[in-house]
């Protein structure tokens, strides 16, 4: 079982922990959409009540077409998950790498998925010197002895989006190597105009890209995720030996409704836009925090005191944030926060006047 301080979220435990009421927690850990689920889901959800009398399509047929439609790719190469995380560890059953690059920091549940089946781990280290950038040297540290190679993009904690070029390179470099790439793209649906690595499936059937429903459309409790290759026979091969029905009805069918609300998509970039750029200046303007631009709907930090329990300092107002020591590569001085709204963001700022020294 997960431990209960490696993800964000950790509201209860955590609440429990610092001895305060879990509903007076305002969770900056969890990096959520805060316009919450989208009224065209809600509704949906209450007009489609009894469809959870029956099981789901064991295709899921709507719900892959909704989703190849969505990003413009065949059928064929999309398979549906209870949530991203649920694909992650799929993929490492079925593909069974012996040997796996992974770029650190970066989420957690790669390694966990790459440990249980003894795959061999190699780490390329993002630099703090290099302010965690990807950069070229990614490309050295490929090699024909590697099966797989796991990017996140825009990576989780670090909230960096590498360039362009450099994926291309990447992709093409792993092609030509035999290695298997798998691409995480949980966060990208937050950069507005963002291509993502969904148009160069095709010819790449080394390339997994991975993407979640749960961030953006703040429904990380319904659970869905969806993996994108055109690698077909691997996909199949998945599909035919997977347990049946993992993906819920509500799941399923909540696809078609939110990949169609354009207004709620607008309206999280319109917020995200504002917000953004308010936390990342509001944040950068204190003395004793180093802050790195983000890309997402997330801020990555470091305080540059040393031994000074941030996480702690603002549970005592009632904010949780997420701390980043357990991150390979990174230290109790690093930490993440969400972005929320205007109102809540203000609020964080606030307490962290009250309680950083020389705030
Ligand atoms: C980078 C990344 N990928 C995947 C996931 C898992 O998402 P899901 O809720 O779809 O399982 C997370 C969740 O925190 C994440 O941060």
């Amino acid at each position: 079982m997960a431990k209960s301080g490696q993800h964000g979220g950790n509201v209860l435990q955590m609440a429990h922990k610092f001895g305060v009421d879990p509903r007076m927690v305002l969770d900056f850990s969890a990096n959520i959409n805060p316009m919450g689920l989208p009224d065209s889901l809600k509704s949906a959800l209450i007009e489609n009540i009894d469809c959870l009398e029956h099981y789901p399509d064991i295709d899921y047929t709507e719900l892959n077409q909704s989703l190849a439609q969505h990003v413009g790719c065949q059928t064929e190469w999309v398979l549906p998950g209870n949530g991203a995380t649920e694909l992650i560890f799929l993929w490492v059953h079925y593909f069974r790498p012996k040997t796996a690059l992974l770029v650190e920091p970066s989420f957690g549940e790669y390694r966990r998925a790459l440990e249980r089946y003894e795959c061999q781990i190699q780490s390329f280290d993002l630099k703090e010197q290099s302010g965690f950038t990807l950069d070229e040297s990614l490309l050295d540290a490929l090699s024909a002895d590697l099966d797989c190679l796991f990017l996140c993009t825009p990576n989780n904690p670090t909230g960096l989006m590498p360039s362009r070029s450099l994926l291309e390179a990447v992709i093409d470099k792993c092609r030509a190597l035999h290695i298997a790439l798998f691409i995480d793209e949980s966060f990208i649906d937050f950069l507005p105009n963002h291509r993502g690595c969904s148009k160069l499936l095709d010819g790449n059937p080394h390339l997994y890209v991975l993407r979640s429903m749960t961030k953006f459309y703040a429904m990380p409790g319904l659970r869905l995720g969806y993996l994108l290759s055109s690698n077909q026979l691997l996909l199949d091969t998945i599909r035919e030996q997977r347990e049946p029905w993992t993906i819920n009805a509500f799941a399923a069918l909540s696809a078609q409704v939110v990949l169609s609300d354009d207004d709620y998509t607008e309206a999280t970039h319109s917020w995200l836009g504002e917000q953004q750029a308010y936390l990342y200046q509001a944040l950068s303007e204190f003395s004793t925090l180093e802050v790195f631009k983000p890309s997402a709907n997330y801020l990555f930090f470091k305080l540059n005191i040393a031994d000074f329990d941030l996480q702690s300092a603002l549970m005592k107002q009632q904010i949780l944030i997420r701390h980043c020591a357990n991150y390979p590569g990174l230290n109790q001085q690093f930490y993440r926060v969400a972005i929320k709204s205007e109102v809540d963001n203000k609020r964080l700022i606030e307490a962290l006047k009250e309680c950083l020294p020389n705030g």
